[in-house]
């Protein structure tokens, strides 16, 4: 059965703030540079959805992509978008919300609810020019 991957891409806003307590505020400051700003700042996420699978004989879908956005906006687009991550999202509480974290919580929100295929990568980016893969544990 001839296989194939499908990706849907997705959007949040969401705010937050890199600063590691544990270190000085000079390390903080030389380690995060703009993203230690004491005030928060945002960033427009842009995130893919990759799922790959066998490709179904009835529909002609490895996944319908509506319930792609369907899950995203009904389970992480509520927690994420327009929050500041530091302070909304218990996850993160003990966490940093760099982009590398985002995209691991993004994948263990999503990976048990695609409901054919197989989630095989988050593709998370933060800016045009800087994005993260995580492809699970
Ligand atoms: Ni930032």
């Amino acid at each position: 059965m001839p296989r194939c991957t499908v990706v849907r891409r997705v959007h949040f806003n969401a705010a937050h703030r890199l600063h590691n307590p544990a270190y000085s505020d000079e390390w903080n400051r030389t380690t995060f540079g703009p993203c230690n700003n004491p005030n928060y700042h945002g960033h427009n996420y842009e995130l893919e959805i990759v799922v790959e699978g066998p490709i179904d004989d009835a529909t002609g879908y490895v996944v319908d992509v509506g319930l792609l956005k369907q899950i995203f906006s009904e389970i992480l687009h509520p927690v994420l978008d327009h929050k500041n991550l530091n302070l909304d999202v218990p996850w993160f509480r003990d966490r940093m919300p760099s982009v590398e974290n985002i995209a691991v919580y993004c994948w263990e929100v999503l990976a048990p609810r695609i409901p054919a295929g197989r989630l095989t990568r988050i593709r998370l980016w933060e800016t045009p020019r800087n994005y993260v893969d995580y492809e699970g544990a």
